[in-house]
């Protein structure tokens, strides 16, 4: 994947935190998929969508582009814009109660998001097992802790208030996920590219870029990291 392909639709609009499409690089380069045009990605809490367009160009398959706060309507807008509404389609949806058909997406792509309402046990064989197909495969990337702090309510909550329960270490969120008899392999790690994806999300300035910023080089880099979770079904 070629992340100059992209710079051009990355912007204080569409970045909603560290940038998704390094994020997405690294999944790719990682774990490499390879979709026809029939199959179908749900990109679980796609925010403004960059991240369902980067998915679209690289893997060529449809792309169910499901998101909470943003609206169904302004994706679409901005999807017919970037000439991919109908391979990539918006949809607007709680995590905890999708209404999709079942086993029909061959992938679930979901980048900073998982964490705001994944992080109880069961939640992955009960909310999301049953959409996927057999051989489908999970790509999830998520803000954590280098290593399971026993005072991290403190140590994160200048710049988390009381967001900061949702912050976990790799090793917890594999427990998490746990097993089931459709797993085949689950892996979880402490992604490479946190420092260059924090960096493009300071770059675009917002307000909301400038109020992490302020916490960067106290609270961020020394005790958080991205979390990757990487599950093959049978
Ligand atoms: C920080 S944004 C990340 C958006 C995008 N994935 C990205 O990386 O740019 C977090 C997203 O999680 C979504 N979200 C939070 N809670 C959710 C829930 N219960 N169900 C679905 N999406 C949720 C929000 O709508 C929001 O767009």
């Amino acid at each position: 994947m070629d992340i100059k392909n992209y710079e051009k639709y990355i912007s204080a609009e569409t970045l909603m935190g560290p940038s998704c499409v390094r994020i997405l690089e690294e999944l790719f380069e990682k774990y490499p998929q390879k979709f026809s045009k029939d199959d179908i990605i749900l990109d679980l809490s796609c925010g403004t969508g960059l991240s369902s367009l980067v998915i679209a160009k690289e893997t060529g398959a449809r792309v169910f582009a499901n998101d909470l706060w943003i609206r169904e309507e302004e994706n679409k807008k901005r999807f017919s814009e970037w000439g991919i509404y109908g391979q990539v389609i918006p949809f607007c949806a709680d995590a905890n109660n999708l209404s999709f058909d079942k086993g029909q997406f061959k992938a679930l792509i979901s980048i900073d998001s998982y964490h705001y309402f994944a992080g109880k046990e069961g939640f992955f064989q009960e909310k999301i097992l049953p959409f996927m197909k057999d051989g489908g495969v999970i790509l999830i990337a998520i803000p954590g802790l280098k290593e399971e702090y026993s005072d991290k309510g403190n140590l994160l909550s200048d710049w988390l208030g009381d967001e900061a329960y949702m912050f976990k270490s790799a090793k917890c969120w594999e427990k998490l996920i746990g097993s089931h008899c459709r797993i085949k392999t689950l892996k979880t790690w402490e992604m490479g590219c946190f420092e260059k994806a924090w960096d493009e999300w300071f770059s675009v300035n917002n307000e909301y870029a400038l109020g992490d910023l302020k916490y960067y080089e106290t609270i961020i880099k020394p005790y958080t990291c991205f979390v990757g979770i990487y599950v093959k079904l049978k």
